[in-house]
């Protein structure tokens, strides 16, 4: 080990790497939290845990402390299970490595393939080069990505509205709203746009995707073989249908260069329209914490029932606070240069969303509730708030499923008030909490 301008670090073949000491913070600190909570399919219990700790405000601490230390430029380097690892901290870093794609920062990293890779070895999230960008041209094809409206805006409005009334109904006649219910209605609203309206009761096609999810946060246990074949077999049958006014019509008739395996994309689309439902649940706990908020946004509804712009804003605001995608992955494919330093080929890239979007070094509103920096375009602007990823690798997604939200939002939001009765309370008083879980929330529901 040895001592660099007053800092400890140990060599690595010209690379910096973090202390040995520092290295075990982060590892306990920073990672284990993470993975413990399920990255590819939540472990309720654990979120639940993470919660009660708030484990991701200690995150966000430690890891202020470590920029401190190492340098606002740097990378922290590390080893863990053998595998060379870079956290990258500040908003340039983080522009750097997703405008990097795919040389020298790679989207489908080691530990995407294997665990990702198992329930949609084609997809585009795990390929790689020509056969990747003819499955990304034809995911944007089919998802209208940056066309602002899909084309199918209307049908997946429709959806919106009618599962939220149904959701609404019942949670009327309880006088609750809980996590159960909501899950289900979610459920079926990606399940109708994603497969079609004859999907919509077909749970096992979305709890059989979950149950290898599941699995796959393990990333190296053996895939159920049967799990698989079934999740396939229903999800095949759903795109044969091709049903009008879903993505599968547009799956069957987008054409395509012959790698594409199209069927291989949409598991990911179901996968990630999933998480939606969290950032949904946390946006209402949101609203009935800030009422100056839920006024605007009914006034936005009331003008502006299409656009939505500020409840699509308080959307946006959610998954800021609490991302779905907590660490976004890359793998560097040559060594690179790094604040005076290397990241190593071969080194796992990891951005910790939940740090770089609170960062209250970097984002004044770090841990605040404030949709505002959504409508002025200030979020847009900095590299530190990536939701939905950033560069060539973005979401394809985020026009169809922002769409879908904001409809399904604004459904509950119109004529009704939400107070929330159950899990960790918000206030505008005091910073909001790094960890929030949804499966912990509860609401009373009353007409306004
Ligand atoms: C709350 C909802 C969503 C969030 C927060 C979200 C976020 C993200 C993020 C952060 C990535 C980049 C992952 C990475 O760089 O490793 C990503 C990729 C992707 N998302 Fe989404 N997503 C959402 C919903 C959707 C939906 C509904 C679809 C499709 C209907 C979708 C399709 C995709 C695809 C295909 C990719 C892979 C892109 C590529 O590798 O080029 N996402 N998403």
């Amino acid at each position: 080990m040895v001592a660099t301008q007053g800092r400890e670090r140990t060599s690595t073949g010209g690379a910096d790497r973090v202390s040995l000491a520092d290295e075990a913070l982060i590892t306990g600190g920073v990672l284990v939290p993470l993975v413990a909570r399920g990255l590819l399919a939540r472990w309720p219990l654990m979120v639940n845990l993470g919660d009660l700790v708030d484990a991701d405000r200690y995150s966000v601490r430690l890891l202020l402390h470590m920029r401190a230390k190492y340098g606002r430029d740097k990378a922290l380097l590390l080893r863990l299970a053998g595998r060379k690892l870079a956290l990258v901290l500040d908003a340039e870093g983080v522009r750097r490595v997703l405008e990097g794609e795919p040389e020298p920062f790679a989207v489908a990293n080691l530990e995407k393939r294997h665990a990702v890779g198992r329930f949609q070895p084609k997809g585009v999230l795990v390929s790689s080069g020509p056969e990747r960008q003819a499955r990304r041209v034809f995911n944007e094809e089919v998802l209208d990505t940056g066309r602002g409206l899909p084309r199918q805006a209307e049908t997946f409005a429709r959806v919106a509205r009618e599962e939220a009334a149904v959701l609404l109904e019942f949670a009327e006649r309880r006088g609750e709203l809980r996590w159960d219910e909501m899950r289900v209605a979610w459920a079926r609203v990606l399940r109708r746009i994603v497969l079609g309206d004859g999907a919509r009761d077909d749970h096992a096609v979305t709890d059989t995707l979950f149950r290898l999810r599941r699995e796959a946060n393990w990333g190296f246990a053996p895939r159920s073989e049967r799990t698989y074949k079934e999740f396939k077999g229903r999800l095949d049958g759903h795109l044969r249908r091709a049903e009008g006014g879903s993505l599968a019509a547009l799956v069957a008739r987008t054409p395509h260069d012959p790698e594409v395996a199209p069927y291989d994309q949409v598991p990911q689309w179901l996968f990630a329209f999933d998480a939606a439902g969290l950032v949904l649940f946390r946006a209402l706990a949101l609203l009935s914490a800030h009422p100056v908020q839920a006024a605007r946004a009914r006034t936005a509804i009331e003008r502006d029932p299409v656009a939505l712009g500020y409840v699509r804003a308080c959307v946006l605001e959610s998954v800021r606070l609490w991302p779905t995608t907590p660490a976004i992955l890359r793998d560097a494919t040559r060594d690179v240069s790094w604040g005076g330093g290397v990241i190593p080929e071969g080194s796992a890239v990891l951005i910790p969303a939940t740090f770089t979007q609170r960062d209250p070094q970097t984002l004044p509103y770090a841990d605040a509730f404030t949709p505002e920096v959504w409508t002025d375009g200030s979020a847009e602007e900095s590299w530190s708030v990536v939701p939905f990823s950033g560069g060539p690798a973005a979401c394809p997604g985020r026009d169809v499923v922002m769409l879908a939200s904001a409809v399904f939002l604004a459904a509950l939001l119109a004529g009704h008030g939400f107070r929330q009765t159950g899990g960790r309370r918000l206030s505008p008083e005091v910073p909001l909490p790094g960890s929030l879980s949804p499966y912990r929330l509860r609401f009373a529901v009353g007409a306004l």
